[in-house]
């Protein structure tokens, strides 16, 4: 276990850094980077070392980093891989078969607020103003609940979107699709840092014209049920 890292023991989690220790885990220069803290929490608590954890829309390679060094085997995917050791593929058909995975994280998308690429299937090219990004989100989740052994946890990190006055609850929306699929464990709120609109200005603008600067996301903990919900 890493030196000088405790294990989270309620559910607000603030972290003051994307990064711990002296090598870096995953790329704080990309866009929509995972505190590398979350997931060495999570791990903790829901995997052993050998264990399988797998996350499907990888990004800078975060969890790789972190399970690596934590003696977890770990698998790593993206609609365009940012390093050679992640692979090539979509988070709603990923190339393992039925219950691998002893844990799987995912930080996805919230919207079209980041330019990841402009791969036609990257699911951060579709607003969350529109229905058809949770129904893309619902194919990434069953996709994890087939991948998953059975018992097994997922977590899943995302935040709402208030844009232009318009707001839109992507955590809760997205709660209640996940709800079909695996039972509630517990949510999470995480600290948001180093967002671009964390200026004076902004702030000074959030005030004047009565809206709210996004300060929290969710990690959202759910487990996979040894007999499918919709069988019961
Ligand atoms: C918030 S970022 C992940 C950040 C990552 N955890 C890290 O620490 O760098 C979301 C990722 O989802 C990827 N993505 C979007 N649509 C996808 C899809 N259909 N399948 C797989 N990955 C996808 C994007 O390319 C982007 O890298």
């Amino acid at each position: 276990m890493h030196k000088g890292l405790t294990i989270e023991s309620t559910t607000l989690w603030d972290f003051p850094t994307q990064n711990y220790g002296d090598k870096p885990h995953g790329d704080n220069k990309y866009r929509g980077v995972t505190p590398a803290f979350i997931i060495w929490n999570l791990i903790q608590r829901y995997t052993k070392e050998g264990d399988l954890v797998v996350d499907p829309m990888c990004g800078s390679g975060t969890t790789i980093d972190v399970c690596k060094e934590e003696n977890r085997r770990v698998l790593g995917f993206d609609i365009v891989p940012y390093r050679a050791d992640i692979k090539q593929a979509d988070a709603r058909s990923l190339p393992l078969d039925n219950g691998v995975a002893d844990f799987v994280f995912v930080d996805s998308p919230y919207s079209d607020n980041i330019k990841y690429n402009d791969h036609p299937d990257n699911i951060g090219n579709i607003s969350c103003e529109n229905s058809r990004f949770f129904d893309e989100l619902e194919k990434v989740a069953k996709e994890i609940q087939r991948i998953l052994k059975p018992r097994k946890y997922m977590a899943w990190l995302i935040a709402d979107q208030a844009k232009k006055k318009k707001f839109v609850p992507v955590g809760f929306n997205l709660y209640s699709i996940l709800e079909k699929y695996f039972k509630p464990v517990d949510t999470i709120c995480v600290t948001r840092h180093n967002q671009t609109s964390n200026t004076p200005i902004w702030h000074e603008r959030a005030r004047k014209y009565n809206f709210y600067l996004r300060g929290f996301k969710y990690l959202i903990i759910m487990q996979k049920v040894a007999i499918p919900l919709s069988k019961r």
